[in-house]
Formats: structure tokens, sequence, C-alpha cells
């Protein structure tokens, strides 16, 4: 096949922010019949961050997005355009992407959301990829954040102890690559939903049914029966879309909802547990912000590097999933 110079959407920044409390697994234990060991034996997940009061998502997302800026050297104007991908916005409206261009300061440009839950980071990165790849924009900062603390029932021990807040941020540019897989850059995405399965994970209020925020309900195990099989599934489509084997991945950054479905669909695709980026134990399922959030922390701690070939990949409500290949 020839290849021919093409625009790709390059990573130049990443960064997050998690809120200053901190709730281990012991805390729920106080009034839930629950324990550290359960948690831990069934999700991986050891603490979680939760938003102070009057602390909103555009707060996290704030903080997270000028640590990306930062990284990158840029000031918000050089951006065209922000992408918040949430569940749990501030307001109904308007969008928390419009709040946070307001609170850069950003004078330009244009910002919006996407809701695809657990897997809006992946769907925000596809659309922004498209944006620039048809020249509508050249700099895209994408935000995953989240305060599910806000919509969770703290007598259902099947969900309460499972969900985190916190915002991760990454800044996509366009550049010119060679139309090679060596090129930096996304490389491929794959997105998909099945709007039948609504009933196992979904929030019980809204503005057009109850006009409250609502819980979040989810039957765990059935949830968890989709994940490994559907992630392992979009994440093979993206990594045969970008025209490269399992081999060459560096790095897996999944969704972190529960180690066993991390563990398992990383045995699936047959990539070894120390080419996985893991979060879950310190910010449990922080939904939409997960993802970025792993991207951040795998940078920090020197596990990814420039040129390494990762796969990002999650299922949430809806239900709604995808993956990403992209060269760092
Ligand atoms: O981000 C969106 C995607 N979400 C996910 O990926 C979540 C997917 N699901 C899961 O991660 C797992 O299904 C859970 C962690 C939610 C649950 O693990 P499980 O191994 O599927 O447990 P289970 O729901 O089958 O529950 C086993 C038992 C039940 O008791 P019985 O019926 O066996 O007597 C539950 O009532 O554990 C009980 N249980 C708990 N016990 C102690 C449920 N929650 C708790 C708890 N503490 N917090």
């Amino acid at each position: 096949m020839t290849e021919s110079a093409v625009t790709r959407a390059v990573v130049i920044g990443v960064g997050h922010y998690l809120p200053a409390r901190v709730v281990p697994n012991a805390e729920f234990e106080a009034t839930l019949d629950t324990s550290d060991e359960w948690i831990v034996s069934r999700s991986g997940i050891e603490r979680r961050h939760f938003a102070a009061e009057g602390e909103a998502t555009s707060d996290l997302a704030t903080h997270a997005a000028r640590a990306a800026l930062s990284m990158a050297g840029l000031d918000a104007d050089a951006l065209d355009a922000i992408i918040v991908a949430t569940s749990t916005p501030d307001l109904t409206f308007p969008s928390v992407a419009t709040m946070v261009q307001a609170k850069l300061g950003m004078t330009r440009g244009f910002a919006f959301d996407i809701q695809a839950v657990c897997a809006g980071f992946v769907f925000a990165m596809a659309n922004a990829q498209a944006l620039i790849a048809a020249g509508s924009a050249r700099r895209v900062m994408i935000i995953g954040a989240e305060t599910f603390s806000r919509i969770l029932d703290w007598t259902d021990r099947g969900t309460c102890v499972l969900f985190g807040d916190g915002a991760g941020a990454v800044i996509l540019e366009a550049q010119e690559g060679t139309g090679s897989t060596a090129d930096r850059g996304i490389l491929s995405s794959d997105l998909n939903s099945d709007g039948t399965q609504k009933g196992i994970l979904y929030v019980d209020g809204g503005v057009s049914t109850s006009g409250t925020a609502g819980c979040l309900r989810m039957q765990g195990k059935e949830v968890f029966r989709h994940a490994v099989e559907k992630l392992a599934r979009t994440a093979r489509t993206a990594i045969d879309r970008a025209g490269v084997t399992v081999d060459e991945i560096d790095w897996i950054v999944p969704h972190q909802a529960n180690l066993r479905i991390i563990r398992g669909t990383a045995q699936k695709l047959g990539l070894p547990m120390d080419r996985v980026v893991v979060t879950v134990a310190d910010h449990g399922n922080t939904s939409a912000a997960s993802i970025p959030l792993a991207l951040s922390v795998g940078v920090a701690r020197g596990q990814i590097k420039p040129g390494n070939l990762i796969v990002i990949e999650a299922i949430g409500g809806g239900l709604a999933w995808g993956a990403v290949v992209l060269r760092w």
C-alpha cells in the first residue's frame, strides 16, 4: 500500500486533577454492610477522591486543563476547541466545556460537551480527530471530568463503593504525518453503542422525566458480562484498523472500572499486565475521566513515553463502548 501525507491529531499535552479528599474503602464500613476486603477483591479499588462541597465538574476540568496547557507550553487562546466528556455537568446547560472556556479566559474558538458515560473520553477523542482531519480545528483540548459522588445512592453497596471524582485533559494538535503507522497521533478508532441495554446501567432521574439529577443504578454482573468481550473486540477492531499488531502495542490504557475487567480484557488480547496502565486502586471508577487520568498518571510515572503505541478502550452506560489507537 502506498503511503500519502495525512493530517494527524497528535497529543502535545496532558494533565489531571484529583480533588483533595481521599476516601479509603474502610470509610464505607461504618454505614454499609461491606468491607475493604470485598471491595478490593471484587473491584481492585482501594480508595477514591470525592469533590468538596461547592467544587463542581467544571472546577475539576479547569485544573486538569491548566495542567495540560502548562505541559504543552500554551495559553488557552492557542486552542481552537474544547470538548468535555461528562455525564455529571454543573448545570443542565450550558455545557461544562463553555464554563471551562470562560474559566481559562479563552476568548475564541468553540466548546461543547459529549455524553457517552464511561466511554465519553474515547468518543471525544474520535470526534476531535475528525474535527482536526476535516480542518475545522487545529488544536483541540479534550477533557474527561466527573463528579459521580453527586449521583450515588449511599445506601446501595453495589454501586456507591465503586465510583470517584476527578478530571484529565489532553491537547491534540494537527501535524502532518506520512500516512504510515510510525506517525505520531491518532491512527484509528472504533465506536459502538447498543441502546437496548439501557436498563443495566443508567441514572434514574433527569430533566424531562423526574426533574431531578437522580441516582446511578447498575446491574454490575450484567455489565461485567458485556465488558470483557466488547472491550477486547473493540480494541482488536481498532488495532486492525490502524494496521498494527498486538505485539507492537506498548500500553493499553483501559477505562478503570474493575481490575478483573482490565485483567480479563488484557488476557483476551494476549497482552501481559506489565503493558497495562492501572490506576483503579487509587481513583476508583471516574467514568469519562478515568482514561485521561490514567494517561496523565502513566506519563508522570514514566510508563508512557513519546513514540509509544497506545490503545485506549472503555465501556459504559448506553451501552456505549469503543477504542482508539494512537502513537504518543
Ligand atoms: O464504568 C461502567 C462500567 N461498569 C463496570 O464495568 C462495572 C461492572 N461490574 C463490576 O465491576 C462487578 O460486577 C461488581 C464489582 C459491581 C460486583 O462484583 P461481582 O463479582 O459481580 O459481585 P455480585 O454483584 O455478583 O455480588 C456478589 C455478592 C452479592 O451477594 P449474594 O447475592 O451473593 O449474597 C452482593 O449482594 O456480593 C454482594 N455485594 C457486596 N458485598 C459486600 C455487592 N456489593 C457489595 C459490597 N460489599 N459493596
